[in-house]
């Protein structure tokens, strides 16, 4: 038979649960046509391993055209009659959603969710490779690259929440690392968002920045580089060699003896596989926003939690007061449930910046702590499957 004519006969129940689940009547599974895949998060991590992937755009109320895959179950298929609660995975800075496949099936969080009963979403925020479109504007524009983790927050992740709400009409559980959990933690100080979420969880946090000892953090943020490199014009902040963040960050480690780059961000890492090393930068990383940049570097130069600092004017313009507002972390209720999970080796997420955030929560709050865990084992940890895993499953299956 002719290859074409298979293909749309594979692609009819594809069209039929798509018109059905345009008129909310069909839930099921739309099956996978793997020729049709084209994001790497699906076709060199999700189906080489053995796990089923589907891929989903959305566009957020601003126009970013976002990628959001899915592993709807397991490697041993789904068990039928088994409700498979819906987790959307939110990576940090510089990172595209596969850094949650990266490692081997079995050591790798968004491959053990699937296997373990969950339903896995990955969210990939704009400006990283697979969500690097918008309705009118290209990356080339300077407009596109107008934001910070604020805006992530406010429209990414509700846009991500919006189809698995259409797709499963459930809630979702959140499990972000790093910048994924302070985007995650402003999503939640808004009541219209957090009640599409059941429950969070925050590996390696970050909300408050002051305390941290992240050498090069401190360094970049206290030689004003981000403020440098806006005066620069550029608004996309890229670290490929030979850029101009690069060479900042190379003026910075002037300054400290930063040794291995990702260690002087993060500090030490104790089960970091470096002979992947190698396969990780083919992933990361990636682009961001020079404007988000520097709102973490404000983040480490002032106290608090707060929003984009655009200068006295630009705040009472946008914020009507002279300096950005808070986020009200004592607004989130008593009876929301969130982990933290954070690490005694950890420079980024410092413990007292940690303690800082678990005090001014209110809510109910679980804490996992490895005293010899730092910031990135709590995802490519080679041994994070027995270390942390298990508890942050146990967690959600708890709430
Ligand atoms: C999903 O969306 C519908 C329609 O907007 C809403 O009524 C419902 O409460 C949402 N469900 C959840 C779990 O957020
Ligand atoms: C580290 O990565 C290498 C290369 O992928 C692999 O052969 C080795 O098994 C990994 N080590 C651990 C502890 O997972
Ligand atoms: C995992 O790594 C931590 C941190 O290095 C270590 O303390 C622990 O013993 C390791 N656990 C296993 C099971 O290898």
């Amino acid at each position: 038979m002719d290859p074409r004519v298979i293909k749309m006969i594979c692609m009819i129940p594809v069209v039929v649960c798509i018109l059905l689940n345009a008129a909310g009547i069909c839930v099921a599974d739309i099956p996978l046509f793997d020729a049709a895949l084209t994001t790497r998060l699906c076709t060199e991590r999700a189906l080489p391993n053995g796990y089923p992937c589907q891929e989903f755009t959305v566009t957020t109320r601003d126009g970013y055209i976002l990628a959001i895959q899915r592993i709807p179950y397991g490697s041993t298929g789904p068990e039928n009659g088994l409700s498979r609660p819906p987790v959307i995975l939110g990576a940090g800075v510089f990172q595209q959603a596969a850094l949650w496949l990266l490692n081997p099936s079995e050591q790798s969080l968004g491959f053990i969710l699937a296997d373990k009963g969950f339903d896995v979403w990955f969210l990939n925020f704009r400006g990283t490779a697979e969500s690097s479109k918008h309705v009118s504007l290209s990356i080339e524009d300077k407009a596109f690259w107008i934001w910070s983790f604020d805006e992530l927050a406010s429209f990414d992740v509700p846009a991500a929440l919006q189809l698995v709400n259409q797709t499963t009409g459930s809630q979702a559980f959140y499990i972000g690392h790093s910048q994924g959990t302070t985007i995650g933690l402003a999503a939640l100080v808004d009541p219209s968002v957090r009640q599409m979420f059941k429950a969070a969880v925050l590996l390696s946090p970050i909300a408050y920045l002051s305390q941290t000892t992240s050498q090069l953090a401190i360094a970049f943020s206290q030689m004003y580089l981000d403020q440098v490199y806006l005066l620069s014009g550029a608004r996309q902040f890229d670290m490929s060699a030979g850029s101009l963040a690069s060479g900042l960050i190379d003026r910075a480690c002037r300054e400290i003896d930063c040794g291995f780059t990702l260690n002087s961000f993060t500090g030490p890492n104790s089960e970091f596989n470096s002979s992947r090393m190698g396969f990780y930068t083919t992933f990361m990383p990636e682009p961001t926003s020079a404007n988000n940049v520097a709102h973490l570097a404000q983040l480490i130069r002032n106290d608090g939690f707060r929003k984009y600092d655009m200068g006295e004017e630009g705040n009472m313009n946008k914020y009507g007061q002279a300096t950005p507002p808070e986020y009200d972390l004592s607004s989130i209720p008593k009876e929301f449930p969130i982990l933290i999970a954070s690490g005694g080796w950890d420079h980024l997420s410092d413990l007292v910046d940690v303690q800082n955030l678990i005090y001014n929560l209110r809510c109910n709050v679980k804490t996992l702590y490895l005293p010899r865990y730092g910031h990135t084992d709590y995802v490519l940890g080679t041994n994070a499957s027995t270390e942390a895993f298990t508890q942050v499953m146990d967690f959600l299956r708890s709430v």
